[in-house]
C-alpha cells in the first residue's frame, strides 16, 4: 500500500498584523489532525511560517482525496473562527470560497502532495516559505535536480546519472509541460528562468519515481485582485537514487531574490531559518523559508528535523540582511518594487485609478 504526503496550508489570520500565527490556533489545529489519525489520518505535524498554518499530514488515501482536503477545509475554518474571535489580523483571509466542493484548489488554500511506494529508508524534506510566490522553489529545483555543480550525485553516482524530468506549469495560460534533463536543460531554464508564470509542479526520476511536488496556486490570478501572498511549500524525496538530503538543502546558502515582500509588491532575498525565526518582521518580512525533514516510517513521521536551524546557515543570513538593506534603499522603486506587470494584482492600480482623467496625450 502506498503513502501519501499532504501538505495543506493557508494563513487564515495573524498577529501582529501579518507576521505569525497564533499558539491557540496551532493548538487547536494540531489537536483536530490528532483526531483523526487513525482513521482518515496516518500522522501529522502542525507548524508556521510566518503567518501560514502549515498542515503535514500522512495517509492511504492519494492525492486530491475529498476526506483528506476536506479535513484540511474543515481545520482551517475552526481556526479563521477563533482567529475572528481574538480579532488576529486577516483572519479568514486565504479562504476564498465558503462552501467546500470536494477540494481546497481554487479556493485559496496552497496544496503540494505525493503519493509513494515507501522504500527500505525514505527520508522526505519538507519546504515552507512566507513572503513569496510558488515560483520561487524553480531555481532550488534546479539546482537539486539538474545542476551538476550542486548536486554531485548528478555526475558521480550511476542512479542519479539519468537525470530527471519536470512538469512545468503555466500559470496564466493554464497549461503544462515536460522537460527532461540534461539533454532539455537549456529549454527547461527558458521557461522557469520567469517565475511569476512558470512555475515546477514535479520532478519525477527518468524511471517515474516521485521527487519532488509543490503548490501552485496563485491567489491573486484566482481573485483577480490583491488577496495576498501565495506563500508556496514544497516536498522533496531524498537519497538512494534521488539527491541527498545535504544536496537538497545545500542550494539555500544562496541568497537569491524573490517576489512577494511587503504589499506583495516587492522583491527581496530568501532567508532559510529556523522555525524559532519563522515570524515576519523586517518591512513585514524579509521572505522566509524553513525546512523540517522526516523519515516516512509507513506512513508515519519520524522527526521533524529544523534543518535551517544551524551555524551553516548564519553566512546566507547576514547576506540576506545586507541585500535587504540595498533593496531597501530603492524605496518606491524598482528593481526592489516588482514590475509593473506583476503590480497589476496589487493595490497599485487603485492609486493609478484616481489620475485617469488627468493625463493628456502628447502630440504625435
Ligand atoms: C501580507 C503581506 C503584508 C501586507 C501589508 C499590508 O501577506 O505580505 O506585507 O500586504 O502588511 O497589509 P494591509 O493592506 O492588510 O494593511
Ligand atoms: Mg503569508
Amino acid at each position: 500500500v502506498k503513502t501519501t504526503v499532504s501538505v495543506i496550508k493557508a494563513d487564515i489570520g495573524s498577529f501582529p498584523g501579518h507576521s505569525r500565527t497564533h499558539p491557540k490556533i496551532l493548538e487547536v489545529a494540531a489537536r483536530r489532525l490528532k483526531e483523526a489519525e487513525g482513521s482518515i489520518l496516518i500522522d501529522s505535524y502542525v507548524t508556521h511560517c510566518g503567518d501560514d498554518l502549515e498542515l503535514i499530514m500522512t495517509h492511504t488515501k492519494g492525492e486530491d482525496n475529498e476526506e483528506i482536503h476536506k479535513l484540511a477545509w474543515d481545520i482551517f475554518m475552526e481556526c479563521a473562527g477563533l482567529a475572528k474571535e481574538m480579532k488576529l489580523y486577516g483572519a479568514g483571509q486565504d479562504l476564498l470560497g465558503d462552501a467546500f466542493s470536494g477540494n481546497v484548489k481554487g479556493m485559496g488554500p496552497g496544496v503540494a502532495e505525493m503519493e509513494f511506494e515507501e522504500r527500505g529508508s525514505d527520508p522526505i524534506l519538507v519546504f515552507m516559505a512566507d513572503k513569496t510566490e510558488p515560483g520561487a522553489w524553480n531555481y532550488f529545483l534546479y539546482k537539486i535536480f539538474a545542476d551538476p555543480f550542486s548536486t554531485s550525485g548528478l555526475v558521480i553516482d550511476p542512479s542519479l546519472h539519468d537525470g530527471f524530468t519536470f512538469e512545468v506549469h503555466d500559470v496564466i495560460k493554464k497549461r503544462k509541460i515536460l522537460f527532461n534533463t540534461p539533454e532539455e536543460s537549456y529549454s527547461l531554464l527558458a521557461y522557469i528562468g520567469a517565475p511569476s508564470r512558470y512555475v515546477i509542479k514535479y520532478v519525477w526520476k527518468r524511471n517515474g519515481l516521485i521527487g519532488a511536488s509543490t503548490s501552485t496556486q496563485r491567489l491573486n490570478l484566482m481573485a483577480g485582485r490583491y488577496v495576498g501572498k501565495d506563500d508556496p511549500v514544497m516536498i522533496v524525496r531524498a537519497q538512494s537514487g534521488f539527491p541527498a538530503v545535504g544536496e537538497v538543502i545545500d542550494p539555500f546558502r544562496t541568497p537569491i531574490l524573490v517576489a512577494g515582500w511587503m504589499r506583495g509588491s516587492h522583491h527581496g532575498p530568501f532567508m532559510p531559518v529556523g522555525v524559532c525565526d519563522a515570524n515576519c518582521t523586517q518591512f513585514d518580512g524579509p521572505p522566509r523559508v524553513i525546512c523540517l525533514g522526516f523519515q516516512v516510517c509507513n506512513g508515519k513521521l519520524i522527526g521533524p528535523a529544523d534543518m535551517f536551524d544551524d551555524p551553516a546557515y548564519n553566512r546566507v543570513r547576514d547576506q540576506c540582511c545586507e541585500l535587504s538593506s540595498l533593496l531597501r534603499a530603492h524605496g518606491p522603486f524598482e528593481p526592489h518594487r516588482l514590475s509593473l506587470e506583476e503590480m497589476e494584482y496589487t493595490a497599485l492600480p487603485g492609486v493609478e485609478k484616481q489620475f485617469k482623467d488627468r493625463w493628456e496625450d502628447l502630440p504625435e
